[in-house]
C-alpha cells in the first residue's frame, strides 16, 4: 500500500470504531503518557488493529489512539509514539499525524523527554519548544508530495506557533510553573549522544536534545496544523554532569514533574480551546 492508501485505510477503520471529531491532537512522550487517562468517554483503538499501521516496538508502548474529551473538548491522543530509532521510516512514524489531520485535528500538542543542553537548565525543567533543528539526517516529507495535505516545499518559519506560545507563557508563569523556552534538536538515537556531540549541538544553538517530535512537527505543519511542543528536561545531556545517562533517570524525572507537566497541558488545552 502507498502511504496515501495507508492513511485512508486507517481513517476508514477508525471511523468504524468512533465518530469522534477531535480538533486537538496530543502526542505524549516517555513517562508522560498518563494524561490519556484523564480523557473522558474514552475509545481506545490499538495500532495493531489498524490495517497497515506501524506498531511500536518499545516495551509496554504498543501504541494506540485514545479518543475522548477533556473539559468538554474532543481530543485525539496517541499513547505510545513510534520512534525513528525503532527502524521505521519517518513517513511511517508520522502516519498517525496524517490520520489525525483526516479526522479534523487542527492543533497538535507534542511532548517529549529530552536532555538539557543549555547549561542554565536542570533536570525537571519544562521547556516550550520555540524552534527545532532537524539533526536526524532524514525528513518525513521525502517521497512523492501528498498534495491533499500540503505543498511540496512547506514553510517552517513559524512551526511552533508563536501566537500560541505567547498566550501559554504568561499563564504558566501565573500558575507558578518554571517554564523555559528554547530550541529542540533531534538526534536519531537510540544511543545517547557523546559529550563531544553535546558540545557541538550547544554551539549550533540547541537548548535540548531528544529522539522524537521533529518528524511529527514537520508533518503537522505540512498539514497546516498549529503545533505546540513541550520538552520535559529529564536529565542534563551527556558530559554536562560527571556521570552516565540511564533511561531510568528519564522515567524517574518525568514521574517527579508529572504535577507541573499536567497543569501545563491543561493550560495549553485551555489556550487551544480559545
Ligand atoms: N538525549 C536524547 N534523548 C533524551 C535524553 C538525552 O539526554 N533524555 C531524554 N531523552
Amino acid at each position: 500500500m502507498t502511504i496515501s492508501q495507508r492513511i485512508d485505510a486507517a481513517y476508514e477503520y477508525i471511523r468504524t470504531r468512533t465518530d469522534a471529531a477531535p480538533a486537538v491532537g496530543l502526542i505524549l512522550g516517555s513517562g508522560l503518557g498518563d494524561f490519556c487517562d484523564r480523557l473522558e468517554g474514552r475509545t481506545v483503538v490499538p495500532f495493531a488493529e489498524i490495517p497497515g499501521f506501524p506498531v511500536s516496538t518499545v516495551e509496554g508502548h504498543a501504541g494506540a489512539f485514545v479518543f475522548g474529551t477533556y473539559r468538554g473538548q474532543a481530543v485525539a491522543a496517541l499513547q505510545g509514539r513510534i520512534h525513528y530509532y525503532e527502524g521505521y521510516d519517518q513517513q511511517e512514524i508520522t502516519l498517525p499525524v496524517r490520520v489525525m489531520a483526516r479526522l479534523g485535528v487542527r492543533s497538535l500538542v507534542l511532548t517529549n523527554a529530552a536532555g538539557g543542553v543549555n547549561l542554565d537548565f536542570a533536570a525537571g525543567c519544562l521547556m516550550l519548544i520555540a524552534d527545532h533543528i532537524n539533526f536526524s539526517g532524514r525528513n518525513p516529507l521525502i517521497g512523492p508530495n501528498l498534495d491533499q495535505f500540503g505543498p511540496r516545499f512547506p514553510d517552517m518559519s513559524d512551526i511552533y506557533t508563536r501566537a500560541l506560545r505567547e498566550k501559554i507563557r504568561p499563564l504558566a508563569a501565573q500558575a507558578g510553573i518554571d517554564l523555559r523556552e528554547g530550541v529542540y534538536m533531534m538526534y536519531s538515537g537510540p544511543s545517547y549522544e557523546t559529550p563531544a556531540e553535546i558540545r557541538c549541538f550547544r554551539t549550533m544553538g540547541a537548548d535540548a536534545v531528544g529522539m522524537s517530535t521533529v518528524p511529527e512537527a514537520i508533518v503537522a505543519r505540512h498539514c497546516g496544523m498549529d503545533v505546540v511542543g513541550v520538552s520535559c528536561i529529564t536529565n542534563m545531556a551527556a558530559g554536562v554532569l560527571d556521570r552516565k545517562l540511564d533511561h531510568s533517570e528519564v522515567v524517574e524525572t518525568a514521574r517527579r514533574v508529572k504535577g507541573d507537566f499536567t497543569r501545563l497541558l491543561e493550560i495549553i488545552l485551555d489556550v487551544l480551546r480559545g
